[in-house]
């Protein structure tokens, strides 16, 4: 108890590191950025980075001899928390940038963005008296309401991950539910490809998400064949 502890302790001083030394290094390429701005785009990559971590996870330990395979299943559960903490603060960010008046680049720049509060985010029509509020269509709305359903997926993954969540919900129900790992990822590459193409074309290119989105399928595919591969024998 007290090992596994100790080990629990070890990985979240490790996904606290990782997350700091990816923030110190991605920092520099945002500096052209107010600062709550880069640190709302960070944390949305890096949670980015830990869902595409955790889906990794479960094919490196079909890799590894049997005995690594709680020890796995401990480190994919803790960076999903973090990867739920990181993707919970960019979101909160997002909400506290959009809730004033706009005086984000990307409100300047663009004009499919909402002029104003963070209704606009999803909402078209939202501030007249005439008419009823329209759920915004456009490319930018699409991509925030797939980053709409991903957080509340990854939220509740956040607080469905101790093993009394687990017993409460029912061993299959809680499966099902943490099946949609791999949705969820592919659900935040579209809406950061949605960003960085349309929107936010620097620092990032498309070709940053699309790298690590295609190592962490591939991965998975490789691991499943070699599962169907060894089965077959
Ligand atoms: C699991 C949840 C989410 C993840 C992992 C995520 C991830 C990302 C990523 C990777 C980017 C691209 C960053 C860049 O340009 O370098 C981004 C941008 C953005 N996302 Fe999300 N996102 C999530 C949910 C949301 C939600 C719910 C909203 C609210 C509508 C949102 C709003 C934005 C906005 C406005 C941007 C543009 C850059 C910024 O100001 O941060 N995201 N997100």
């Amino acid at each position: 108890m007290a090992r596994s502890l100790a080990f629990r302790l070890v990985t979240h001083l490790v996904s606290l590191i990782f997350i700091a030394l990816t923030m110190r290094w991605m920092w520099g390429d945002y500096a052209s950025f107010p600062p709550m701005e880069a640190t709302s785009m960070i944390m949305g990559y890096v949670s980015f980075l830990l869902i595409g971590l955790t889906l990794l996870i479960g094919p490196l330990s079909a890799w590894l001899p049997s005995r690594f395979g709680a020890a796995c299943l401990s480190i994919r559960r803790d960076l999903g928390i973090w990867a739920g903490i990181t993707a919970i603060t960019h979101v909160i960010l997002v909400l506290i940038l959009f809730s004033g008046v706009p005086r984000l680049m990307i409100l300047q720049s663009n004009a499919d963005s909402p002029r104003s509060g963070w209704l606009g985010l999803f909402f078209q029509n939202y501030e007249s008296f005439y008419g009823w509020p329209m759920p915004r269509l456009s490319l930018i709305g699409v991509a925030n309401y797939l980053g709409l359903i991903s957080v509340l997926y990854v939220i509740s993954l956040l607080f469905t991950s101790s093993d009394a969540a687990k017993k409460w919900l029912g061993g299959s129900t809680w499966k099902r539910l943490h099946l949609a790992n791999p949705f969820i990822f592919i659900l935040v590459v579209v809406h950061g490809l949605i960003y960085i193409q349309s929107i936010k074309g620097e620092p990032h290119t498309l070709s940053d998400i699309l790298l690590f989105a295609f190592a962490v399928w591939i991965v998975r595919v490789i691991t499943f064949w070699r599962a169907v591969w060894n089965r077959r024998r």
